[in-house]
């Protein structure tokens, strides 16, 4: 099991956490172990790298097997992640106060080559898997683990992340379902996912919602108030509605909270309160909204997504010691793939309007606001 030319490697996580990082970390080190090889880690994506001197304990350190024992099923991420400071724009304040563009990935090439350190595995979204095909493109040998809870990267089956979200954001549909019934109330939850409808989807339809809308199907209201008032003649007096922070209305609206800055995509949310507002006009009913926002993206990882990440971290170390470099693993039940960075960069995957779970909620009878 012993590479002849691999000594040492590095782990970085990159992006909004997702439930399993750890348990990709604890992959990494261990198998790298039994390899015979060294593991560090980097902190905060590459800050570990930029800013050493800011981290008491060093920004790269190494994970032995002791330093990564028991966290398999914690949130989170030991190393600490940003999804700020992309290393390809990074944001550099300048005298004038204005910010300008650069791009820092030399001075990641430049640290490996100084700490020889062989190999990078970068684990992150769509993000963080541009700046991983970067880096191979100037030479460096890296490896990327897809992560994220909104289910949007193409090539893999799943995420890691995933299913620990829909699971969450489906509990929290069960529990309003009564709330909601005793009230008579309409209730907006609305959930996160960036321009992809995956966790709306599939909690809405799990949790029993009413209507689910998602970025990929741009909604019209009324169709979702005659849906509410159709269940009112029914005697039905509540319902719940899910709505995919990425959600567009026909006409355009979209809620951003705040710009995109340099280095730094847009930040979403804030469409639930508007399509409560728009609701209760349109229906005269009493509207609540819940936001489950980050709360999608803590918590211990589920079974599947325990095993997801595992699965995924030594298939990463594996796939350095059989010499590829510029890949992807990539979850292709029961197998996992290894697929070229540049087929995943830069590359969404948002929600095939005709599979098989868009055609479950259309059969259920859901809303979709079309
Ligand atoms: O990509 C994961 C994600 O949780 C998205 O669903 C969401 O839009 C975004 O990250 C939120 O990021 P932040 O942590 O910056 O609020």
């Amino acid at each position: 099991m012993v590479s002849q030319n691999i000594r040492r490697i590095a782990i970085c996580t990159g992006g909004g956490d997702a439930p399993g990082l750890n348990a990709v970390i604890r992959a990494v080190a261990v198998s790298a172990a039994n390899r015979g090889w060294e593991c560090y880690g980097i902190r905060e994506g590459f800050n570990g790298i930029f800013f050493n001197e800011r981290f008491p304990n060093g920004g790269v350190f190494r994970l032995t097997r002791e330093s990564v024992r028991g966290i398999t099923h914690l949130g989170g991420t030991m190393l600490g992640t940003t999804n700020k400071g992309n290393p390809l724009h990074f944001p550099l304040k300048m005298p004038d106060g204005s910010t300008k563009e650069i791009d820092r990935t030399d001075e990641i090439i430049e640290f490996f080559a100084k700490k020889e350190i062989d190999a990078l595995v970068s684990v992150g979204g769509d993000g963080s898997l541009t700046i991983a095909n970067a880096l191979v493109q100037k030479g460096l040998r890296v490896v990327g683990v897809p992560k994220t809870i909104d289910n949007d990267l193409d090539k893999t089956a799943t995420t890691f992340g995933f299913d620990t979200a829909v699971a969450f954001a489906t509990e929290s549909l069960d529990r309003l379902h009564s709330t909601a019934e005793s009230h008579q109330r309409i209730m907006v939850v609305e959930v996160m996912g960036r321009y992809a409808g995956w966790i709306a989807l599939h909690s809405g339809i799990s949790g029993g919602a009413h209507a689910i809308l998602i970025p990929e199907i741009p909604y019209d209201l009324k169709k979702v108030a005659e849906k509410i008032i159709s269940r009112e003649n029914d005697g039905r007096h509540y319902s719940l509605v899910v709505v995919a922070e990425g959600a567009t209305s026909a006409d355009g609206d979209h809620a951003v909270m705040e710009v995109a800055e340099i280095g730094h995509a847009e930040r979403l949310g804030g469409i639930g309160e508007r399509v409560a507002r728009q609701l209760h006009e349109l229906t005269g009913k009493d509207c609540r909204v819940v936001v489950l926002g980050h709360l999608l993206r803590g918590g211990s990882p589920t079974t599947f997504d325990r095993l997801a990440a595992l699965r995924v971290g030594a298939a990463a170390v594996r796939a350095l010691s059989e010499g590829y470099t510029g890949v992807m693993v990539a979850l292709a039940f029961p197998d996992v793939n290894y697929v070229p960075l540049s087929d995943v960069a830069g590359r969404m995957r948002a929600v095939p309007l005709d599979c098989d779970t868009m055609k479950t909620g259309r059969d259920m009878g859901i809303c979709f606001g079309d």
